[in-house]
């Protein structure tokens, strides 16, 4: 059932809010996707954090959603606002003048309830597809100092390794919705980092190898939402178009 109920209290005098919000439980045999609304004043600087703890608190106790850090870190609150996925902790609600804001679960990954999905297993999946760890030949000695690497070399990996795997980049892409088997831009974006890495001793055949078709690299239609949605700002289509051209070559 809808729910209307607007709440007000001694320092909620902001302007009123209306939240649209997906409520579904799939585990329920009973339950059935629908919108339910709910009416809140806004708070100075409020956030959809601070929104969607007020409604949990004050009007609806069984609205699931996710949240860790609340600091864009943890990459747990990616949710589709207003049709575009973002992350909820870093996304205030003074960005929406009109004061309507609807919220949805991201598409691509296995709903649990209402705003809450597992990309963990999607990601999982996509680690293992791309091999996301450092390809050496020789045994490791882990007593033994590390080889020194060029600063550039170094920086080039860590910029691609501050993916926090939030999934934005999945549910904005038309690829990756049409298509479940596609790597993505997270899982190009990995191989990147690991051809960036001077650890890593594959080369662009053995790339080939795991991401050399239309479900990898050859998928991308480069409409760039990933690139425009990506809250840490990853050279993504960069980067794509980077490796398509290296491994372009490989056969
Ligand atoms: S590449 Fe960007 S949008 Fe995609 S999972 Fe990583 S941080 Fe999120
Ligand atoms: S709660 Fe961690 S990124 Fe939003």
């Amino acid at each position: 059932m809808p729910k209307t109920k607007i709440i007000t209290s001694d320092q909620s005098e902001g302007r009123e809010l209306t939240f649209e919000i997906l409520k579904y439980n799939p585990t329920d045999p009973e339950s059935k996707p629908h919108l339910a609304t709910y009416k809140i004043r806004e708070t100075p600087g409020m956030t959809l954090f601070v929104a969607l703890n007020m409604i949990r608190e004050d009007l609806d106790p069984d609205l699931a959603f996710d949240f860790v850090c609340r600091a864009g870190i943890c990459g747990s609150c990616g949710m589709m606002v207003n049709g575009k996925p973002l992350l909820a902790c870093r996304t205030r609600t003074a960005d929406y003048p009109e004061g309507k804001i609807r919220l949805m679960p991201m598409p691509a990954f296995e709903l649990i309830k209402d705003l809450s999905v597992i990309t963990g297993q999607w990601m999982d999946r996509m680690s293992r597809r791309v091999e996301s760890w450092v390809h050496k030949q020789e045994e490791r000695n882990y007593s033994r100092i590390e080889a020194p690497v060029e600063p550039d070399r170094a920086d080039a990996t860590f910029e691609l390794d501050r993916c926090i795997e939030c999934g934005i980049c999945v549910a904005a892409c038309a690829t990756a919705l049409m298509r479940p088997d596609f790597v993505g831009a997270v899982g190009l974006n990995r191989i990147a980092r690991f051809e960036a890495d001077p650890h890593d001793e594959r080369n662009d055949a053995d790339f080939y190898e795991l991401v050399g078709d239309d479900a990898g690299i050859f998928g991308c239609m480069s409409l760039l939402s990933c690139e425009d949605h990506c809250p840490k700002n990853l050279p993504l289509q960069e980067k794509i178009a980077y490796m398509r051209r290296k491994l372009a070559s490989v056969k």
